[in-house]
């Protein structure tokens, strides 16, 4: 398995540019199956994730080619031939559960396999199967599958979300705008993902209201055409990047990014003492600051501090001055950076699900071991600041979520590079 090397080499300076987003790209491509006609996203990242997506789209039938190196894709659902997706790809891949909303949809019947564990907490779907089960379908779990049928078809009603869930939010306004009627969604999701598939369901036809605030209403058509959307910016690649400066110092600016997908955020990085602005073509920040300032911080729904970015923020906070308190309220066992961290001299407590950083002058390199795609990139930002060489190992999460991170980096003056296995 491929490790990445990374040691300090000065202040950053240049331009780093923004993928679109993963976990939008992710909700789009099963919107495919709402429609028989083409669907095509531009601005596509170009990720282990999105390839797991296509072998789950391509196993139901779906006729899907990456073009413009990867950066386009063109889907087409006019003829399915399986409504069933398979444990083999969905234990890859939570997302893979985005298929069945659509599904549903569109055909009256998904057989979806159960995630299974995850190795940042149990991730049930209780709040998928509420939602779905109140449009009217009947789910029964056997063989580690979710069975989902709608003999009478879907139809709209009022769906009350227990919690604000992305994914349950996403298969929920799939499956309602072929629905029969009126849904309404209440307690939505309202991350920018959310607004960017209500935003190409609309151009497929669909009418729906309110994305991106916490009630979203829909009214059901009859078929949705097809259309060409471009991906929105990855909040995450950009709030990753835009942390850069904070452990090598210097300046980079984040092409295609902008300040409003980052809610809660950029306000930690100015409490910090980073400095951050728009401009023209994105986003800039600067560390002038010698020493940064700690700060506490709560990971909740957007526009909330995004719990994505929470292993990142936690690698920043080790070298800040004084007591940082990190809370992480979305996931059980988010936290399986902090021995690595620990590992390169960061003294961090963890009880539950609050940590205690008590900032030190500097960290020093150390192997260090790779958990999870957000965990191995907050390694590989620490290791940008260290003392010595930092080796992150197991680094194939790394792909599922970041384009081309080694170039990027290096790209701006970091001396990091991939050791093939
Ligand atoms: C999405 C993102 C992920 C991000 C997360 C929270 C994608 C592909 N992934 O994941 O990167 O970390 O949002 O911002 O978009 N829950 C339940 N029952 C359910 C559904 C969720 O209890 O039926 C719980 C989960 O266990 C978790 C919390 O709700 O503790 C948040 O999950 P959710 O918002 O659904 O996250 P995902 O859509 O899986």
């Amino acid at each position: 398995m491929d490790s990445i090397r990374v040691r300090a080499n000065g202040p950053l300076r240049g331009q780093i540019p923004i993928a679109g987003a993963k976990n939008a790209c992710l909700a789009l491509m099963p919107a495919t199956l709402l429609s028989e006609e083409p669907l095509t996203l531009t601005n596509a990242p170009r990720l282990s994730d999105i390839r797991t997506m296509t072998l789950l789209l391509r196993s139901l039938g779906v006729e899907v080619s990456a073009l413009a190196d990867g950066k386009v894709i063109a889907l087409s659902s006019h003829g399915l031939t399986s409504t069933r997706a398979d444990y083999d790809i969905v234990r890859k891949m939570r997302a893979s559960n985005l298929v069945l909303g659509p599904l549903l949809a569109r055909e009256g019947v998904a057989t979806v396999s159960l995630p299974g564990g995850c190795a940042i907490g149990a991730r049930p779907m209780d709040i998928h199967i509420a939602a779905l089960e109140a449009l009217g379908a009947e789910i029964e779990l056997r063989d580690g599958y979710l069975h989902a049928k709608a003999p009478r078809g879907l139809r709209g009603t009022r769906v009350a979300l227990r919690f604000a869930s992305v994914g349950a939010t996403e298969n929920t306004l799939m499956a309602a705008v072929l629905a029969k009627g009126t849904t309404v969604i209440e307690n939505a999701a309202r991350e920018p993902e959310i607004v960017d598939l209500a935003l190409c369901l609309s151009r497929m036809g669909a009418q729906i209201d309110g994305a991106g605030t916490s009630t979203i209403t829909v009214q059901g058509v009859d078929r949705l055409a097809g259309a060409t959307h471009h991906v929105v910016a990855d909040r995450i690649e950009l709030g990753t990047y835009m942390l850069a400066p904070a452990f090598a110092g210097g300046e980079v600016e984040c092409i295609g990014g902008h300040l409003d997908l980052l809610g809660a955020f950029v306000e930690k990085l100015r409490l910090v003492g980073l400095e951050v602005e728009e401009s023209a073509a994105g986003v800039r920040v600067r560390r002038s600051a010698d020493r940064l300032q700690a700060v506490d911080v709560v990971t909740e729904p957007y526009p909330g501090f995004p719990t994505d970015l929470q292993a990142q923020m936690m690698a920043m906070l080790c070298t800040a001055q004084g007591v940082s308190v990190l809370e992480e309220r979305i996931f059980e066992n988010r936290f399986m950076h902090a021995p690595e961290l620990m590992r390169m001299g960061a003294r961090i407590e963890v009880h539950g699900g609050t940590a205690r950083i008590t900032g030190v002058e500097r960290l020093r390199g150390a192997p260090v071991m790779a958990t999870d795609l957000r965990a191995s990139v907050s390694l590989i930002l620490a290791g940008l600041g260290a003392e010595g060489e930092t080796v992150v190992n197991r680094v194939y999460h790394l792909d599922r979520g970041y384009e081309r991170l080694e170039e990027k980096l290096r790209a701006v003056g970091a001396d990091i590079e991939r050791i093939a296995a």
